[in-house]
């Protein structure tokens, strides 16, 4: 059986990736896509997210939250996302490990866990790395202002001020520099991004089978 491909999208907040996720799941073959997201993706992970953005007067540490979100991680990893890639599926997840490296160690201060997060974060996902990452890319101010509008409930991190955004979007860049990666201008209408996003995908999926 030939094993599928490891794709994960990136954005920062209002960058539109839940809307282009909805969107692209009607959009691509369902037996060949299984789409997921993080934190959550299994019962248990989904457990775990309710904890980790849950709005609270006193936050959890930047380690613990690594902590967690490597913890759900695991879970995602070992129970849904490598059974399907081994199955022959592709899998298209709604953030990953940039996330955390972006988040926690960047905007949220934890450097001094760097080194650590790396090698913990290595085993949380059993040795799989993305083939692909997407970046729905938006200036901070741009996506902000988009989820303030849209009325969503905000969790922990979206009511963080500005420069953490600032420096969650410098953090998804320079996570994703050593690695596979296309960057979509998720500044431009919806549909185009749309598009440009669907694009991506089946180009590298289709370029990329039976390897
Ligand atoms: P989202 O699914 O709506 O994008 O929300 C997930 C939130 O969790 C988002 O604010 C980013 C944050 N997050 C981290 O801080 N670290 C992580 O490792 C992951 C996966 C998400």
């Amino acid at each position: 059986m030939k094993r599928g491909l490891f794709i994960v999208l990136e954005g920062g907040e209002g960058s539109g990736k839940s809307s282009v996720v909805s969107w692209l799941k009607d959009e691509l073959p369902k037996n060949d896509f299984l789409f997921t997201r993080e934190p959550g993706g299994v019962e248990n992970a989904e457990e775990i997210r309710e904890v980790v953005l849950k709005n609270r007067q006193e936050q959890l540490n930047t380690f613990t939250q690594i902590l967690l979100f490597e913890a759900a991680r695991h879970e995602h990893v070992s129970k849904k996302i490598i059974p399907a890639l081994e199955a022959g599926r592709h899998v298209v997840c709604d953030r990953f490990s940039s996330s955390t490296y972006a988040y926690q160690i960047i905007a949220g201060a934890g450097a001094e866990y760097e080194k650590l997060f790396l090698e913990i974060d290595r085993t949380a996902r059993n040795g799989l790395e993305p083939d692909l990452t997407v970046f729905l890319d938006v200036d901070p101010a741009v996506g902000l202002q988009r989820k303030v509008s849209s009325h969503d409930p905000l969790d922990v991190f979206d009511q963080q001020d500005i420069s953490f955004h600032e420096k969650v979007r410098e953090g998804i860049k320079s996570y994703l520099q050593k690695r596979n990666h296309t960057i979509i201008d998720a500044g431009k209408a919806q549909n185009e991004v749309r598009e440009a996003i669907k694009e991506a995908v089946l180009h590298y999926t289709e370029n990329h089978e039976g390897q």
